[in-house]
């Protein structure tokens, strides 16, 4: 049995007008465990939608019984009752469309089952009510027959962004059910970058810089300094102000490991609660992500196991003999450019670097972002960047530069300053001045 999610997406930006409490914030925890645990499995750009992968697993979750219900339902902190969560989760995926000024979402679900399965009826009219998927009959005997029926379903509702999740080796004629999620996000920042603006310059990874390009503006945004986190946060709205990308820098060249490892003592939520508008000079990378991985690893380590294991329990998708996930693909891919791509009563206290009248916040490290839906609280996608988009200088006359290890001074050395200077000044740059935000209700 295989499960694909294909999930993909694309240009985007943020900011946050997020009043309205929808009972989704304890499905939080589980995007910071499996940011956390993509992330620990490999290096470069990770990116992942646990609002995809949430969709899938609620899918199997109906189907399953005894011990894989508990492990998929604890994993992602459901409430204890089907018709709750049943409610919950319908709510969640009708939020996960949206046609509008500056963000088109779209976020599709389908299960492609062997037809020579007998799907239970109430599961198959559930799927389609309340998981608003589509039930594909599969002749999985037809190879390519099969992996070009979900390839282009997936190229469709992707927009061709992923043209496809399957290939022939993955499928074959004893397949019985393959889920597939597809999730598209196109936004157009709230306030562009200017192009003129976008520099080659330095990114550090691993303490080495890489020449990437790096885009700036300065403009009103909503920030906080995270001193538990250590950690700058900033949220960069999409037009229309429902979708936001929310940016934790590190204040540490090297602090994006330990950054997402404390993530999980600190809601995004309560990050997002505590930004304050604040006029901020941003500098930040241009980046490209194509990400695709299979996610039983991390879903084993987040106690999701029996799933996966002939123990498995899913005795509710079909009639006689229980099968299991064998794979769960997870493709992604994401470009965030000029024009597109969260805070309050949190007992954490924020510290706002300040500088001149502003804030100055350069993102030349590792770092880790979300898109989030600020109305329903919940995270679209989520990430580490590593590797940016590198810098190409396009004059002929001068050859690119190479990539230099750095000088010695510019490995971090003690607790650096909170906000790196800019490239020269004008006026000089007075010291950083902090002082404590005040705990809000
Ligand atoms: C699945 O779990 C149910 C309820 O615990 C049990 O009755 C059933 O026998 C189990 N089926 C399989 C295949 O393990
Ligand atoms: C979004 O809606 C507009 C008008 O309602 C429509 O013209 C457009 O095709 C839609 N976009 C997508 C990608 O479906």
């Amino acid at each position: 049995m295989n499960l694909i999610p294909a999930l993909l997406v694309i240009t985007f930006q943020s900011v946050t007008n997020g009043q309205n409490q929808q009972p989704m914030s304890r499905l939080n925890f589980f995007d910071i465990d499996l940011l956390r645990y993509c992330a620990e499995e490999r290096r470069g750009n990770v990116m992942v939608s646990p609002a995809s992968i949430k969709a899938t697993l609620a899918m199997l979750l109906e189907g399953s019984q005894g011990a894989t219900e508990v492990e998929i339902r604890s994993a992602l902190r459901l409430a204890p009752t089907k018709s709750e969560y049943r409610e919950q989760l319908n709510l969640f995926l009708e939020g996960l469309k949206t046609n509008t000024t500056g963000v088109f979402l779209q976020n599709a679900n389908s299960v492609f089952v062997s037809d020579k399965l007998k799907m239970k009826k109430d599961y198959e009219s559930l799927l389609k009510s309340v998981y608003l998927a589509d039930v594909f009959k599969m002749n999985f005997g037809d190879i390519d027959g099969s992996v070009n029926t979900i390839n282009n379903w997936v190229s469709k509702k992707t927009n061709g962004l992923i043209p496809g999740i399957v290939e022939p080796v993955n499928v074959n004629p004893s397949t019985e059910i393959l889920l597939a999620n597809a999730m598209y996000f196109k936004g157009s920042w709230q306030k562009s970058f200017d192009p003129k603006e976008t520099s080659g310059t330095c990114f550090y990874n691993h303490g080495v810089c890489n020449k990437v390009q790096m885009m700036s503006m300065r403009g009103q945004f909503k920030y906080a300094y995270s001193e538990e986190l250590r950690a700058h946060a900033i949220d960069l709205p999409y037009e229309g102000g429902r979708y936001s990308m929310v940016l934790l820098v590190p204040i540490d060249r090297d602090g994006c490991a330990p950054l997402i490892r404390d993530l999980p003592y600190m809601s995004l939520n309560q990050i997002v609660n505590v930004l304050e508008p604040y006029d901020v000079q941003l500098t930040m990378p241009k980046f490209t992500i194509d990400y695709s991985e299979d996610m039983v690893g991390p879903l084993i380590s987040m106690r999701i196991s029996t799933l996966f294991a002939s123990s498995s329990n899913l005795s509710g998708i079909f009639d006689g003999d229980s099968p299991y996930i064998n794979s769960m693909y997870h493709k992604v891919h994401m470009t965030v450019d000029e024009q597109g791509t969260v805070a309050a009563a949190a007992t954490a206290a924020m510290v706002v670097p300040l500088i001149e009248d502003g804030v100055q916040l350069r993102v030349d490290r590792p770092f880790v972002f979300f898109i989030r839906d600020n109305e329903l609280r919940v995270v679209l996608f989520e990430g580490r960047i590593e590797e940016p988009t590198p810098f190409v200088d396009a004059s002929p006359a001068k050859a690119p530069t190479p990539v230099a290890p750095p000088p010695a001074q510019m490995m971090p050395s003690g607790p650096p300053a909170p906000v790196a200077p800019l490239a020269p000044p004008s006026k000089p740059v007075p010291e950083p001045v902090t002082r404590k935000l005040v705990q809000r209700q």
